[in-house]
C-alpha cells in the first residue's frame, strides 16, 4: 500500500515533509501545496521555488503539484520540473476557494468538463512529465461524478486521487467513498484514495470495503497525529519525545525560513494536534495568545511535560 502526504498550502509544505520524514521516517510519496506555474519563460515565484529541490528533498519521492487552467503555462512549469529532477506532476482540480474555483480553477474546472478534457489531453501530450491528477467529485453535486469520471477516463493520465466530496462540502460532511469505488472499479488508469482517514480503523474500513486500495493520500490525519502511517503499518502511537522532537524539528524549521511568523504556523499544527491529548480545550489555550517565541518556546515545553497523550482514541 502506497501511503502519501496530501498538499495543503501553508502546513504540509517543505518544513512539515522534513520534520516527518526525520521524526517518523518518510512516507512513500510527498505531494507539494498547489504552486502557481509562472509565465511562459519566467521562473517560478520566490515562495513557490521555496517547496522545490529543498535540502533532503533528493532522498524523497516528491511530486509538485500545479494549480492553473492554462496549458502552456502548465506545460512550462513541466519544463522546468523536469529539469530540477522531477518524476511527475499533478493537477488540482479540487480548491474550494472562491477566488481559485471562480476563475475555473481548481474545483472550478468541474463546472466546464470540456474545457477540462481539451485541457488534459493537451497537456498529456505536452507535457515533460506523466500527469496525476487530484480531484473532487462534484462542483454542487455528486451526481455529477459519472460524467466527471468518463472524461478522466477519455484522458491519458497517470493516475486518479478522489477526494470524494463535492465543492459545496469545503471539507464538512462525510466523504462519499461509493464514489472513489466507481472510479476503482471503472478507471484505466490507477486510482487513490484521500479524504478523513484519521485513525487506523478508518483505513482498516476503507480497505474492508475496496480491497483494491493500493494508494492512500493523507492529509489532516498525519499532520495531527504525525505517527499515523507507523500506526497503519501495525507500529506504535507516537509518545511525547517523539512529539516533542517532530514539534521541534518542524519550529525550527519554520524558524530558519520564516523567522517569527514559525509561531503562527505552529498555532495551525496544534489546532490538529491537540486532538493528540486528553484535554484538547487546555492545550489550545496554552498556545493560542503567544506571539513571542521564548514565550512559546515555554509552553510547549510545559504542554509535553504535563499534558497527557491520548493513545487509546487511535486503535491502539
Ligand atoms: C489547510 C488546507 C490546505 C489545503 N491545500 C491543498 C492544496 O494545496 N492542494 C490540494 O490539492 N488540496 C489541498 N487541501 C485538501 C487536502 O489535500 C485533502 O484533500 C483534504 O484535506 C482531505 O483529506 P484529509 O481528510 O486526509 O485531510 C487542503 C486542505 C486543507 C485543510
Amino acid at each position: 500500500m502506497i501511503l502519501s502526504l496530501a498538499p495543503m498550502e501553508g502546513v504540509t509544505g517543505y518544513a512539515f515533509r522534513k520534520a516527518h520524514a526525520e521524526c517518523f521516517g518518510e512516507l512513500d510519496r510527498y505531494y507539494t501545496p498547489f504552486l502557481v506555474p509562472p509565465r511562459l519563460d519566467f521562473p517560478f515565484a520566490n515562495r513557490y521555488a521555496k517547496e522545490l529541490c529543498q535540502e533532503g528533498d533528493e532522498a524523497l519521492d516528491v511530486v509538485p503539484q500545479l494549480l492553473t487552467k492554462n496549458a502552456d503555462e502548465f506545460v512550462w512549469a513541466t519544463q522546468l520540473l523536469s529539469e530540477m529532477g522531477y518524476a511527475e506532476v499533478n493537477l488540482n482540480v479540487g480548491c474550494p476557494s472562491g477566488t481559485v474555483a471562480n476563475k475555473g480553477r481548481g474545483a472550478g474546472f468541474l463546472r466546464d468538463l470540456a474545457a477540462l478534457e481539451a485541457f488534459l489531453q493537451d497537456v498529456c501530450v505536452r507535457s515533460a512529465l506523466p500527469v496525476s491528477v487530484k480531484t473532487r467529485i462534484g462542483f454542487a453535486n455528486d451526481n455529477e461524478f459519472e460524467e466527471i469520471l468518463e472524461t478522466y477516463c477519455r484522458c491519458p493520465i497517470a493516475e486518479l486521487i478522489v477526494h470524494p466530496r463535492v465543492r459545496a462540502d469545503f471539507y464538512d460532511g462525510a466523504p462519499r467513498r461509493k464514489a472513489y469505488g466507481e472510479a476503482l472499479a471503472k478507471a484505466p488508469f490507477p486510482v487513490a484514495y484521500n479524504g478523513d482517514i484519521f485513525s487506523v480503523a478508518d483505513i482498516e474500513s476503507l480497505v474492508a470495503a475496496y480491497p483494491e486500495t493500493r494508494h492512500v493520500m493523507l492529509g489532516r490525519g498525519v499532520v495531527g497525529n504525525p505517527a499515523l502511517p507507523r500506526m497503519i503499518k501495525g507500529g506504535p502511537a507516537a509518545t511525547a519525545d517523539e512529539l516533542e522532537r517532530f514539534h521541534d524539528v518542524l519550529f525550527h524549521t519554520y524558524e530558519e525560513r520564516i523567522g517569527g511568523n514559525a509561531v503562527f504556523r505552529m498555532k495551525e499544527w496544534w489546532s490538529y494536534a491537540k486532538e493528540l491529548f486528553v484535554s484538547p480545550i487546555s492545550v489550545q489555550r496554552a498556545v493560542r495568545k503567544l506571539k513571542r517565541v521564548d514565550e512559546y518556546e515555554a509552553a510547549v515545553s510545559k504542554i509535553f511535560r504535563t499534558e497527557e497523550l491520548v493513545v487509546d482514541r487511535i486503535g491502539q
